[in-house]
């Protein structure tokens, strides 16, 4: 099964950005967990970040045309960019939307994200093991849109 795991902007700061919020583990270690976690599930995972919002559309259309999963943290375009939510609504195969904080105890303008009615099903405040849980659930064939 090919899975997308998807970031969207400042993910590639993980370990310097507000290690408060987001813990200390980098983004090389999110990228290590994924593909050792989709290796031990005998899933093929690719792991990629963005801070281009065209770039993470051009990944989703093509997961679209793939059929594939996506594992997805859309960052701060999860609350407002109806671009992507159009985007994973073209999607086939599922979709589990990912944050590592929990974004319901945070700002207001956190609270609702766009992409959400979309997914297949929603994991936050569980820092980077939200993605292995996600890929745990995928590789169970609990996905399904
Ligand atoms: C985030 C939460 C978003 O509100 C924020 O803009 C991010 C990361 C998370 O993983 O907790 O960049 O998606």
């Amino acid at each position: 099964m090919k899975v997308h795991v998807l970031n969207g902007p400042n993910l590639g700061r993980l370990g310097t950005r507000e290690p408060e919020v987001y813990g200390a583990s980098t983004y090389a270690d999110l990228v290590a967990l994924c593909e050792s976690t989709g290796r031990d599930l005998g899933l093929d995972v690719t792991v990629r970040q963005t801070d281009a919002e065209h770039e993470l559309l051009g990944w989703l259309h093509a997961a679209a045309d793939e059929g594939a999963a996506v594992v997805l943290n859309p960052a701060a375009w999860s609350h407002y960019s109806y671009a992507v939510r159009d985007a994973c609504a073209m999607l086939r195969g599922p979709l589990i939307e990912v944050h590592i904080s929990n974004i319901h105890t945070r700002e207001e303008f956190r609270h609702h994200s766009v992409v959400s009615p979309v997914a297949t099903g929603v994991i936050c405040g569980l820092g980077l093991s939200g993605y292995r849980l996600a890929l745990h659930h995928l590789a169970a064939g609990q996905g399904a849109r």
